[in-house]
């Protein structure tokens, strides 16, 4: 009855939660370290961000319907500040709102034929990954970030990968990236538009985290850079404002009438938003209001500087640790640690007093199918608390787990980057060296 690619849908990042569930109900405190969400780690919206959705709280026109592409007057507010930048010119009409950007990303890829394929990063942010492969009935295609590099794009192996390929229609980056925090280097970002350019592709963007950098570093939006090459930027305000459940997010156009098959996916998108008539009005009202207040600026960059203060706490507990590969971030709020080539194996293990938990953890990593850091992830959440999200579910054949660093509790942080730290430490130590490696098996996501 299912299409082929219904088996791709996976997003562990909430998986997770369902485990942890289960190992709080048997008594343990959870550190949800699992999900990119703010409000959840204490973040507290400014009084008059507040006192902005409340008067449009006070307003009968909010609860009618919009425009299908979404408010006018947020579309021309929106318009303008690209248009600032002084890259691709926007008009209203290349702005398209979505209730919430992964709606977006799940429209992104419908329309095209499912042989159209789009190269997109890995380690993989999976609502983009997971609705590609859902488009193409078939494993994610990707281009290596690199551990090794400060997780950099591997700009060669993205321009070998697409000459190779001529199903690729389109590369995928996210800037700054889920799930590694990592920054595009301008000359990435001129080289990716190089190779879009050569081999007659567009370039999707995911911007959520576009304002969202720190101690020292700066992200440059693909309007900036995109010159002449059609492209889709995507944004949003869960991550910047943050007010994710305002479920709104939006696209932007660039160079539209480039390419006439472009141009037919825009339409084919403004079209499908036109049959769901439009998308939540009250945030795209708030938008102007919020953005365009000579506040916003400031409030934006103390975030943001909380943001790197606790990159640099978390990169002083993790850093020296042993066997693993560490980067510090500098953009999002994420970071992705990796294991060390050999550093796990089949017979680690960390100390779980609670006897129901230690069986339920047992049972899980019995499945000799379970990657070695989903081994390590599961243990972790049986004798730590922590929940964490293991890296091989993000279309990687590395293995690792990824982070937040949005708590504003800093002894909380301290308290959870140290049960971190602990359970990497006596996990190695359990049984140092390879007892016996990770078997080799064929999985789809490393298909490529
Ligand atoms: C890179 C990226 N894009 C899109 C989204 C989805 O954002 P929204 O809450 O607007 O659906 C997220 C959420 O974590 C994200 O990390």
């Amino acid at each position: 009855m299912l299409r082929e690619g219904a088996k791709e849908l996976n997003y562990e990042i909430r998986g997770i939660v369902k485990k942890a569930e289960k190992v709080e109900a048997l008594g343990q405190k959870i550190y949800w370290e699992n999900i990119g969400d703010p409000i959840e780690k204490n973040c507290q919206l400014p009084e008059w961000i507040k006192d902005i959705i409340a008067g449009l709280v006070k307003e009968n026109y909010t609860y009618g319907y919009c425009h299908s592409k979404g408010v006018l007057k947020t579309r021309k507010f929106l318009a303008a500040r690209n248009n600032a930048l002084n890259g691709a010119q926007i008009t209203p009409e290349d702005i398209l709102f979505f209730n919430g950007l992964g709606d977006a990303i799940g429209k992104v890829y419908q329309y095209l034929v499912p042989t159209a394929r789009i190269i997109g990063p890995s380690p993989a942010y999976s609502t983009h990954s997971s609705a590609e492969a859902a488009h193409a009935n078939t494993y994610p295609i990707t281009y290596n970030l690199d551990p090794d590099n400060f997780w950099y794009p591997d700009i060669d192996d993205l321009y070998l990968k697409v000459k190779y390929n001529p199903n690729i229609v389109g590369i995928l980056i996210i800037n700054p990236d889920n799930p590694t925090g990592m920054v595009y280097p301008l000359e990435s970002l001129k080289r990716i538009v190089e190779i879009a350019r050569e081999f007659k592709l567009f370039i999707v963007a995911d911007e959520i985290y576009i304002n969202v950098t720190y101690n020292g570093a700066v992200a440059h939006p693909l309007a900036e850079i995109i010159e002449d090459v059609p492209g889709i930027s995507l944004k949003g305000i869960s991550k910047e404002l943050p007010w994710p459940g305002s479920r709104c997010g939006w696209m932007e156009f660039y160079n539209r009438h480039a390419d006439p098959e472009f141009d037919r996916l825009c339409s084919a998108l403004e079209n499908a938003k036109m049959i769901e008539v439009c998308s939540t009005k009250l945030p795209q009202l708030a938008i102007p209001q919020i953005l365009g207040d000579p506040r916003y600026k400031p409030y934006r960059e103390e975030s943001n500087r909380r943001i790197g203060h606790r990159s640099k706490i978390i990169t002083e507990i993790l850093k020296p640790v042993p066997h693993i590969k560490f980067n510090e971030t500098h953009g999002a709020f994420y970071n992705t640690i990796i294991f060390e080539e050999g550093a796990l194996n089949n017979r680690q293990k960390l100390e779980i007093r609670n006897a129901a938990i230690r069986e339920l953890v047992e049972e899980w990593v019995s499945d000799e199918n379970c990657p070695f850091d989903k081994r390590f992830v599961y243990y972790m959440l049986g004798a730590k608390g922590v929940c964490v999200v293991p890296i091989s579910s993000f279309c990687s054949k590395l293995k690792g787990f990824r982070v937040t660093l949005l708590e504003e509790n800093e002894d909380m942080l301290v308290e959870t980057f140290t049960r971190i730290r602990d359970a990497l430490i006596e996990y190695f130590e359990s049984t140092p060296g390879t007892a016996q490696p990770e078997k080799a098996r064929f999985s789809g996501q490393l298909a490529n």
